[in-house]
């Protein structure tokens, strides 16, 4: 089994998923309160873990279809255990090989992108998974400009693809998106990090 699934799977089982919402919640959320989700539309996550985006985005009021995949197996248990609405789905794949006909309004994706194997194959898949028009928002605390974060490859152990905010974009603007950027900080963390550079949120349009 590869490193990256069986990581997640303990993370799945030993209580850090809840922790990872916690942790990256509320700069998700100051994020996400910046769209407007003012039309009917469907949403993926990649990378979804337990689920917690799924649900919120399953609750607004627009929200036709929210699906969540991961490519552990555990973390796909796990949200679909916490499931509470009918317009949530949960897929154990991993984006690269996942078969899926439809197409997206927004795909969001909280710190999972840079585990994959190839970030350029990632993102042109997710192109594909786009309606014209449509959004992806990739967050990521793992960057070089974040330096406080650079160690956290050591300490994973796992495959771990660090880049900074201008490779980022060119990887997005490669694969075909309109690319913008945008910080959220949280300027009441402990964490310096989370102070001085935050959560950056690598946004991509289909035109
Ligand atoms: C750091 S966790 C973040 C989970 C969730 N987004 C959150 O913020 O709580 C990364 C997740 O991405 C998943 N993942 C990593 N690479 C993936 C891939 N190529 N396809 C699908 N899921 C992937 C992992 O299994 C893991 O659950």
């Amino acid at each position: 089994m590869d490193g990256v699934r069986k990581t997640f799977d303990e993370w799945a089982q030993n209580g850090r998923a809840e922790l990872m919402e916690v942790e990256h919640g509320k700069n998700v959320s100051k994020f996400l309160d910046t769209i407007s989700f003012d039309e009917h539309f469907s949403f993926l996550d990649v990378g979804c873990g337990n689920g917690w985006v799924v649900r919120r985005m399953a609750k607004e009021p627009n929200c036709k279809k929210a699906i969540g995949i991961d490519k552990s197996k555990k973390m796909i248990i796990q949200a679909k255990k916490k499931t509470d609405s009918k317009n949530e789905e949960f897929v154990h794949t991993d984006i690269e090989s996942w078969k899926y006909r439809g197409k997206f309004d927004f795909v969001f994706s909280m710190e999972a992108l840079y585990y994959s194997d190839s970030i350029d194959e990632a993102l042109k898949k997710i192109f594909k998974l786009l309606k014209p028009g449509g959004q992806f928002f990739c967050g990521t605390d793992f960057y070089t400009d974040n330096k406080a974060t650079a160690r956290w490859k050591d300490i994973m152990k796992i495959q771990m693809h660090l880049h900074s905010k201008k490779e980022w974009k060119e990887f997005f603007k490669n694969a075909g998106f309109q690319v913008k950027t945008k910080h959220i900080k949280d300027l009441k963390s402990r964490k310096k990090w989370k102070r001085e550079y935050g959560t950056l949120f690598i946004i991509g349009t289909k035109n």
